[in-house]
């Protein structure tokens, strides 16, 4: 099993790093794991970017035709792995925390950011000078050297109209002038805020790093994603009226009153906090892959998990499930992997429990109402939540 350090920022506070680094500027932390083992090795990696419903992904800096940045997408054919250079490439393996519960394991030390702003944990593996190229990610990321040794070259903040390498399926930066280096070895972490250019070259023949992201909606997907969840509750009588209408000098105008009449509609609809928790909760915690989740083929019944449960087995979250909640005018709103759940304010305790400890056992269950062990039922049969002796 991991085994983390009380906190991952060596003296650092959590308060100082959300202060001064979190979204502001990197943040190097030597050995913020001491003596960090990483639970998986690059056979095993390499083993899961087999697997269909892994994403997975390969980049050469130079392609099989001599083109430069080369990128190839999985799943991959065993033989693939025999016909690599030497040198120069890498393998990318998204949400290695979905199937690894080792790896899953390491969330925890990052309990001080809200959980719902995770991404994924994405492993990288290289042999000498691998590397993506220079680039940035619209993400936060903390990068975790697990294994050999890579250089990190940081340059200044970029945007879209940064120029890319054309004709290249990666976003590689044309221009990048390294302001900061950092060697990363294993334990050693590196924080790195959104729009950060950076540059990680692997150094070893062995060169794992874990990038653990952090995901923040774009403006397009906030506002087009509560525009859809408004829609839904909508009727088609509640539309645009103008009992006020007054004549107009010119038939083809639109005048600002009507204008303000559209924006009326606007602001009600959109701007009413209840429901942007309602969205916002669910938008959330949708899962990374929706098709991951394994719905129960024979709903279990109450009676059934009460007999699972005399038996001493606990109630844990799905690798991938996420959960959050809010509270609510009269009570709290649980969200799961993209829907919500109503809850009484008796229910918190073990709303809190499942949410932070990640499990229910039988007396822990046993001391909520009748409604939320309807909801665990539920998640249960959803695949949100699993049983496990
Ligand atoms: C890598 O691990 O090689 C790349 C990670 C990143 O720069 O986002
Ligand atoms: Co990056």
């Amino acid at each position: 099993m991991l085994q983390l350090p009380e906190s991952l920022l060596g003296s650092i506070s959590y308060e100082e790093f959300l202060r001064d680094y979190w979204q502001k500027k990197p943040l190097f932390i030597k050995n913020a794991i001491p003596d960090f083992e990483s639970p998986i090795d690059e056979h095993e990696l390499a083993g899961l970017a087999l697997e269909e419903q892994v994403e997975s992904r390969l980049v050469m800096e130079t392609g099989p035709n001599g083109e430069k940045w080369h990128l190839e997408n999985g799943p991959f054919k065993e033989d693939r792995f025999n016909s690599l250079p030497e040198s120069h490439w890498t393998l990318l393996v998204q949400a290695v925390d979905h199937y690894v519960p080792e790896v899953a394991a390491l969330m925890e030390a990052f309990d001080f950011i809200p959980s719902w702003r995770v991404d994924d944990i994405m492993i990288s593996y290289a042999p000498k000078e691998g590397s993506v190229g220079p680039h940035l990610d619209y993400y936060d990321v903390f990068l975790l050297q697990a294994q050999g040794s890579r250089r990190w070259q940081i340059g200044g903040f970029a945007d879209d109209k940064t120029p890319f390498i054309p004709d290249v399926a990666l976003r590689i930066l044309q221009e990048f002038d390294a302001m900061e280096t950092f060697v990363c070895e294993p334990g050693d972490l590196l924080y790195l805020p959104p729009q950060l250019a950076h540059y990680g070259v692997s150094q070893t023949d062995d060169c794992m790093t874990w990038s653990v992201g952090f995901r923040a909606p774009s403006a397009d997907e906030i506002v087009t994603s509560l525009a859809d969840f408004i829609g839904e509750s909508l009727c088609e009588d509640d539309r645009y009226k103008d009992p006020d209408l007054t004549l107009q000098a010119h038939t083809s105008e639109i005048s600002d009153e009507a204008i303000a009449r559209v924006k009326a509609i606007i602001t009600e609809k959109l701007s009413n906090e209840a429901t942007i928790k309602a969205w916002f909760g669910r938008y959330m915690t949708q899962p990374k892959y929706h098709d991951q989740l394994i719905a129960a083929e024979k709903p279990l019944t109450e009676a059934e998990l009460i007999k699972e449960m005399a038996q001493g087995v606990v109630i844990c979250i799905s690798e991938g499930s996420r959960l959050a909640f809010s509270e609510a005018e009269n009570g709290l709103l649980l969200f799961a992997d993209g829907d919500g759940f109503d809850v009484s304010v008796a229910d918190k305790l073990i709303l809190l429990r499942l949410t932070e400890q990640k499990s229910l056992d039988e007396s822990e269950l046993y001391s909520s109402s009748n409604d939320f062990i309807g909801i665990i039922l539920e998640l249960l049969n959803r695949g949100t939540l699993y049983l496990s002796d």
